[in-house]
């Protein structure tokens, strides 16, 4: 926030009204259920699970007791206690049986501990009111089988024999597959649009980007104009470079970074320009994000004065002083003598 007022104060006209912005658009959301079960033998396994909802953690799952944490105050009052009682009871259950069916087949075909189970599930809604949704188990970071929602069908990903086996596990468990079914057809939406309802503050925060300029030179022929852009929310962003006011077309002189995660949940981004040195141009780097309000924030590239001139007199100075010293102290031994 500092930076940010530095900027508009050392940096008059950073601000400028753009005309007409293009509303950025209205993110898509999505509800994602995580879960690691890492075996490091038959009788010791680490469970880790956790559900996010776009970019916000919203419950983990207590070690031992698979209890559920709620994470964001709002996340247990957005469903009834039937509704989360029911999903914990499912959960543990699941997670159970899990547990014993992986465990058998691995000691039934003598596969060796330690491994590692993951899946990722969830739900994808997007602006025009459809949405996807998806199954995905995997094995030592490898896709293993994947869940045909619509057909309520497991599919192997991999030719390895563990995806023939648990494929044909998970086909055999029909009631399985039919509750999940629902879950994703249905519960997954239907949870999803009343965490957005509850919790939109958070969602819906904006944190305006701050934005600094400046110059690499990665060899002598070239200069690479750096944009650093970073503490925004949401993820949305849009960085483009003006010469002499106008957009610089995308081509082979630009390229950027991809959006990455602060700690603090904010977003940051680089966008480089190459430039020829001294090409007597202007440049300056300018930001449209939804927290501007259809303003974008314009960042100059101010040059720096070349230090190489400054040198030159110290030397010189420096040179002229020792020779005066010198001449001065040969005039008056000489005249001592
Ligand atoms: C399983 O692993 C845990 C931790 O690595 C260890 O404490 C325990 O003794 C092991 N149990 C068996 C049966 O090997
Ligand atoms: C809705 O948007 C998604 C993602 O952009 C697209 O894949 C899908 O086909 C669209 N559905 C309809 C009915 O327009
Ligand atoms: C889920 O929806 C699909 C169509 O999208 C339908 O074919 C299927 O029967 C539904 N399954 C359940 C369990 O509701
Ligand atoms: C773009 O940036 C990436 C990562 O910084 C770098 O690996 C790549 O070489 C760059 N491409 C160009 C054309 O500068």
């Amino acid at each position: 926030m500092l930076a940010h007022l530095l900027l508009i104060i050392i940096v008059p006209g950073t601000w400028t009204v753009l005309e007409a912005l293009p509303p950025l658009p209205t993110g898509p959301h999505a509800l994602h259920i995580f879960l690691s079960l890492a075996f490091q033998n038959f009788t010791m396994v680490d469970i880790l699970a956790w559900s996010v909802l776009d970019d916000i953690v919203l419950a983990a799952l207590r070690k031992y007791t698979w209890e559920i944490i709620y994470l964001q105050p709002w996340v247990y009052p957005s469903l009834s206690v039937a509704e989360w009682e029911y999903l914990q009871d499912l959960f543990k259950i699941y997670v159970h049986n899990f547990i014993l069916l992986l465990n058998r087949d691995a000691e039934k075909y003598h596969e060796p501990y330690p491994f590692v189970y993951q899946s990722m599930t969830g739900c994808d809604l997007y602006p025009n009111g459809s949405y996807t949704k998806f199954y995905r188990l995997g094995y030592n970071g490898q896709d293993l089988i994947t869940f045909d929602v619509d057909k309520g069908l497991w599919e192997k990903q991999s030719r390895e024999n563990v995806a023939t086996r648990i494929e044909m596990d998970f086909n055999s468990f029909t009631g399985f597959s039919a509750t999940l079914q629902e879950l994703l057809n249905f519960t997954c939406v239907d949870h999803m649009k009343k965490f957005i309802l509850v919790g939109k503050e958070d969602l819906q925060r904006q944190v305006k980007p701050m934005a600094v300029v400046f110059a690499r030179v990665p060899g002598p022929v070239n200069l690479l104009l750096v944009c650093h852009v970073t503490g925004f929310y949401p993820r949305p962003v849009r960085v483009d470079w003006l010469r002499d006011g106008q957009e610089v077309p995308p081509g082979p002189e630009l390229n950027s970074t991809l959006t990455l995660p602060n700690a603090d949940l904010t977003y940051q981004l680089h966008s480089f320009l190459a430039v020829a040195p001294h090409d007597g141009h202007s440049y300056a780097c300018r930001v449209q994000h939804s927290s501007l309000g259809g303003r974008s924030l314009l960042v100059p590239w101010v040059p720096e004065r070349p230090k190489t001139q400054h040198i030159m007199w110290i030397f010189i100075v420096i040179i002229l002083i020792t020779v005066v010293a010198i001449a001065g102290a040969r005039w008056w031994r000489r005249r001592r003598n």
